[in-house]
Formats: structure tokens, C-alpha cells, sequence
């Protein structure tokens, strides 16, 4: 066997790389309708009552407030730290949902999607 490392390492990077992608584009085309996915659209509407007040939650302005950033400049943050933010209280959501986890994870997912 000959033995070349770092041919194997940047192939299995090139691999792992090719594996995430397919997996979101697969994740992406299951969305509308699938039980367990996060809900794209679903996290359109909810983002759409309980956001859009204060943030530009699609290409529209906010209803109320020009207070929260753009979720199109949010798009590019991870899961985990949308998911953080979220659930953190900001000041200015008093009448703040009761989010729950498909909640969340529909609305970060929505998000993600924003340009
Ligand atoms: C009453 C106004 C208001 C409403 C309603 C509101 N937000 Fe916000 N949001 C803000 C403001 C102001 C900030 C920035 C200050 C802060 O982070 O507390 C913010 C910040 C955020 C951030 C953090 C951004 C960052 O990078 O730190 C996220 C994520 C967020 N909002 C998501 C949401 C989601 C999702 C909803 C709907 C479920 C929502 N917000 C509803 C006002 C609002």
C-alpha cells in the first residue's frame, strides 16, 4: 500500500464538502410539507406575524419599527447562534411568542433563506 496522506486527507475533505452540500440541497427540497425538516414556508408566515414589525423580514420594509437588522443580513449566521438570539429577550419584545423548537427551528431555517 503506498502511503500518500495528504492526497487521502484533501480527498476526504473535497468528499466531506461535496456530502454537506448535497445534504442542504436535499434538506431544502424535502422542506414544504415534511413533518421532521424545518418548514421553510411555515417559518415564512410565523417570521411574518411575529417579526415583521420590527425587522425586514423578506424585501418589505418592518410594519412598525425600523428597530431589529434585516433578515437578509442575518442569513449568513449558523443555527445555533440565530437560535441563541432568538430566544434570547430582546427589550423590545414584550408581547415575545412562546417559541417552541419546530417554531424555532422553521424560523432559523426561514431565515437562512432570505437574500
Ligand atoms: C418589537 C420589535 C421586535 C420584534 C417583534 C422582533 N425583534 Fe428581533 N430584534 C429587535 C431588535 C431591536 C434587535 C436588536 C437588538 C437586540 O439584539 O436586542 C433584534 C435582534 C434580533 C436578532 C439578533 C441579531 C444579532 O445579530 O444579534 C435576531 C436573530 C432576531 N432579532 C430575530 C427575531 C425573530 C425571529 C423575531 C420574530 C419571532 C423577532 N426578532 C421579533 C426587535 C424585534
Amino acid at each position: 500500500m503506498r502511503h500518500s496522506p495528504d492526497h487521502i486527507t484533501v480527498a476526504h475533505l473535497r468528499q466531506h464538502k461535496g456530502l454537506r452540500s448535497m445534504l442542504v440541497a436535499a434538506m431544502l427540497l424535502a422542506m414544504p410539507g415534511a413533518a421532521t425538516a424545518a418548514d421553510v414556508e411555515r417559518g415564512a408566515a410565523l417570521a411574518e406575524q411575529w417579526c415583521n414589525a420590527c425587522h425586514s423580514v423578506g424585501r418589505e420594509p418592518p410594519r412598525q419599527f425600523d428597530a431589529g437588522p434585516m433578515f437578509a443580513d442575518l442569513a449568513k449566521q449558523d443555527e445555533a447562534y440565530l437560535e441563541t438570539a432568538i430566544r434570547r429577550p430582546h427589550d423590545f419584545m414584550p408581547e415575545f411568542p412562546r417559541l417552541d423548537d419546530t417554531d424555532l427551528a422553521d424560523l432559523v431555517a426561514y431565515i437562512r433563506t432570505v437574500e
